[in-house]
């Protein structure tokens, strides 16, 4: 059931070799640090095709720096200077890849924003069996992140932590096989890309680690993400402005924040997103399970979004669209807002944690949703009873069958008012 978005080659073996540049634009100022652990070692193979094709498999050397101070590090390793991974054509990890272990022994020089970057890639494989491993528990129980400070308080502050694997504008890609854990913030995420390919990832952290989106895609076109088991502390799966033509399919997800569109529309951005399918999908002890979120003040819209099939298990805020999303609680209301039409639930079952409403559509008081769909969505309490019926405001759409629990609040039909929010258009 492999997908082949369009412009997905997979032809990537060619002889696809230039030697490395040791080169990297100003904004991607990072160094890649490759850890291995001696007692993995054994089972450790890291073939960079790209390299390897310049003779026999290259020999990392080991870790030396000119004119600075050894790095304090316990275990032996390898070190990459920094390299712009846009003449690889295949990376294969089998064995344990790490990062450094925590702030402190971050390279003082080098971004903290992001360790494995790769950019401008045409037609890239990262596969194997091993696993990159994010060494992300210092980085988590930093005073700066949620409750981690004195007595459960978050101290302000910078906070920036590494993204474990990035790509940046690049093509045809495709990641599979791979465990990827503990990242100290994002496991993968992908930024201006097109035609990309996810499967059989297995992808983990603690459920209490601070934002460890496992997927995180934007301004990317063309991606599939199939057959993957992903637990973590935030959103599952991520898809922000600008992405189109996503396909999910057999995705299991718990603990998580479930399977997350935004937010969106923050700082009064245009967002556009459309053409969204999720199938196949598992969520279990999860914060929200199928999450629409943007900001008020808005524009743009989200469009043709369809959840077909999605099992729920014990999940709080099952299916939930909030136009209303704000970190302090402090937002005001503004008169605009990105446009949601066309979100279609389709077979969605399972339970739902009580603590709050297992349906929940708080549309814009300016611009209503429109065009939400409903068809066999039954969704009983995990345990106890519901306390609070499902909610709608501002929602229109239709119930093709009957909805369990019972929504009484979605309204039939079109708003007045769907003639000016056409103009929101993407
Ligand atoms: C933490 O709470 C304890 C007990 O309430 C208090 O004695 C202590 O001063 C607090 N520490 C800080 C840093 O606020
Ligand atoms: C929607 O995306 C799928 C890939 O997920 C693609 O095959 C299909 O052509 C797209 N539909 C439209 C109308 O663009
Ligand atoms: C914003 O609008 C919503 C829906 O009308 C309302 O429930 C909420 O109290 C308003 N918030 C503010 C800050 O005015
Ligand atoms: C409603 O949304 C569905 C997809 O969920 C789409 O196929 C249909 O064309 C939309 N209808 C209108 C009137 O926009």
């Amino acid at each position: 059931m492999l997908f082949h978005p369009p412009r997905l080659k997979l032809q990537v073996l060619k002889k696809l070799f230039h030697p490395p540049l040791f080169i990297l634009p100003q904004f991607l100022l990072t160094q890649v640090v490759l850890v291995i652990i001696p007692a993995l070692a054994v089972s450790l193979t890291l073939r960079l095709m790209g390299w390897s094709e310049m003779g026999p498999p290259m020999t990392l050397p080991p870790l030396e720096r000119p004119g600075k101070p050894p790095v304090p590090w316990n275990l032996p390793f390898f070190w990459f200077p920094p390299i712009m991974f846009s003449q690889f054509s295949q990376a294969h990890v089998d064995g344990v890849l790490m990062p450094p272990n925590g702030p402190d022994c971050w390279p003082k020089t080098d971004s903290n924003k992001q360790w494995i970057v790769f950019y401008r890639l045409d037609g890239m494989t990262f596969t194997g069996t091993g696993t990159i491993e994010g060494n992300g528990e210092k980085w988590w129980e930093l005073p700066c992140k949620p409750h981690r400070g004195p007595n459960g308080s978050t101290l302000p502050g910078p906070c920036d932590s590494p993204a474990l694997i990035c790509f940046f504008l690049s093509m045809n890609l495709v990641v599979s096989g791979l465990r990827i854990q503990n990242s100290p913030q994002f496991h993968m995420k992908f930024d201006g890309c097109q035609g990309v390919l996810i499967d059989k990832l297995s992808i983990s952290s603690p459920k209490l680690s601070p934002n460890t989106d496992s997927i995180h895609i934007e301004n990317t076109k063309y991606v599939g993400i199939y057959n993957s088991v992903i637990a973590n502390g935030d959103d599952c799966i991520s898809i922000g402005t600008r992405c189109s033509n996503v396909e999910i399919d057999s995705v299991t997800c718990g603990p998580s924040h479930g399977i997350s569109i935004g937010s969106l529309g923050v700082h009064n951005s245009q967002a556009c997103v459309s053409n969204i399918t999720v199938r196949n999908a598992m969520i279990r002890d999860s914060d929200n399970g199928l999450r629409i979120k943007t900001w008020q003040g808005g524009a743009g819209s989200v469009s043709g979004i369809t959840f077909d099939t999605i099992e729920m298990d014990n999940v709080r805020n099952c299916i939930i669209i909030d136009q209303y999303y704000c970190l302090t609680k402090a937002c005001r209301n503004e008169t605009s807002a990105v446009y949601l039409s066309g979100v279609s639930y389709n077979n969605i079952k399972g339970t739902y944690d009580v603590r709050s409403p297992p349906i929940h559509f708080a549309c814009s008081d300016t611009v209503p949703c429109t065009n939400i769909t409903m068809f066999e969505v039954e969704l009983l309490p995990f345990k106890g009873e519901l306390v609070d019926d499902p909610f709608c405001w501002n929602s229109y759409g239709t119930q093709e069958t009957l909805t369990i629990p019972p929504i009484d609040c979605l309204q039939d039909g079109e708003p007045e008012s769907v003639a000016e929010v056409s103009s929101y258009g993407c």
